[in-house]
């Protein structure tokens, strides 16, 4: 596809990949609108960017309505919907507690659904659009403390196959993008630390790969694709 003059809606487009990607398809000509829970980093970004920034939380339906209320007053039509937005508890199986459980799920498969429930309608209708779900090599194999988040993105995954098989009839093409480890802020979000490290992923590789694949002619497209660091040291 063209990226000039296309429109795309990042969720968690305030900060690390989903940031990185705003850029990216801004420099590249697109109309971008991001969207995040935390207003002034939100705005701060969205200056910077030169992005609409859209105030919503993934996990609240009325805040997803008025996300594609506010993306239609802004650009009148929408060809890619990045469903970036997510977040992570790690904790051993034993000490798993039932809200934190259910909070990483409600981000991370049921925003993205309810996100792509709406995009999908649109697509559908216009016959052509793009999905792409930043996903995760933890929804690949398990790991310990895992139980929270590579479940929940084991099941973006399944989803990201199931929305392929319903809407690649309607062309629409339905990507999955499964980083490794980046440096973003996603580990103190998590409760861990990561240090600066130059062997590590940056969000700027993530970006740099999401905006080749959407680039392929729409005749084809890369149903999954999978970054890691080549030698990554700790
Ligand atoms: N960093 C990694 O190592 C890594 C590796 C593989 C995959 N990923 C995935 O990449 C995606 C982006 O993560 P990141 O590393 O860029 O982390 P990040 O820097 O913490 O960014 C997360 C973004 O999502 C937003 N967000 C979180 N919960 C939200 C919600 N309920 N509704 C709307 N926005 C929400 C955050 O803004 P607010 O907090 O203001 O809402 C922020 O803009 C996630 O899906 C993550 O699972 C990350």
């Amino acid at each position: 596809m063209n990226l000039r003059n296309a429109t795309a809606l990042i969720t968690g487009g305030s900060s690390g990949i989903g940031l990185a990607i705003a850029k990216v398809l801004i420099d590249a000509g697109t109309r971008v609108a991001i969207t995040g829970r935390d207003e002034k980093k939100l705005y701060k970004a969205a200056e910077m960017l030169h992005a609409v920034p859209i105030r919503a939380d993934v996990t609240n339906e009325a805040d997803i309505a008025r996300t594609y209320r506010e993306v239609f007053q802004a650009f009148a039509d929408l060809d890619i919907l990045v469903n970036n937005a997510g977040s992570g508890v790690f904790k051993k199986l034993v000490d798993m507690d039932r809200a934190s459980f259910e909070a990483v799920f409600a981000t991370n498969v049921t925003g993205a659904m309810l996100m792509a429930r709406e995009a999908a309608k649109h697509f559908i209708q216009r016959n052509r659009g793009n999905i792409i779900n930043i996903c995760s090599t933890a929804s690949l194999r398990g790991s310990a403390n895992g139980t929270a988040y590579y479940a929940s993105k084991f099941a973006l995954r399944g989803m990201t196959e199931c929305w392929r098989a319903e809407l690649r009839q309607h062309n629409i093409r339905v990507f999955l993008v499964n980083p490794s480890e980046v440096l973003t802020s996603f580990a103190a979000a998590a409760g861990y630390t990561q240090k600066e490290n130059p062997t590590k992923l940056r969000a700027e590789d993530i970006a740099f790969m999401v905006k080749a694949i959407l680039e392929m002619d729409d005749r084809g497209f890369t149903p999954e694709l999978t970054i890691f660091a080549t030698n990554p040291k700790d």
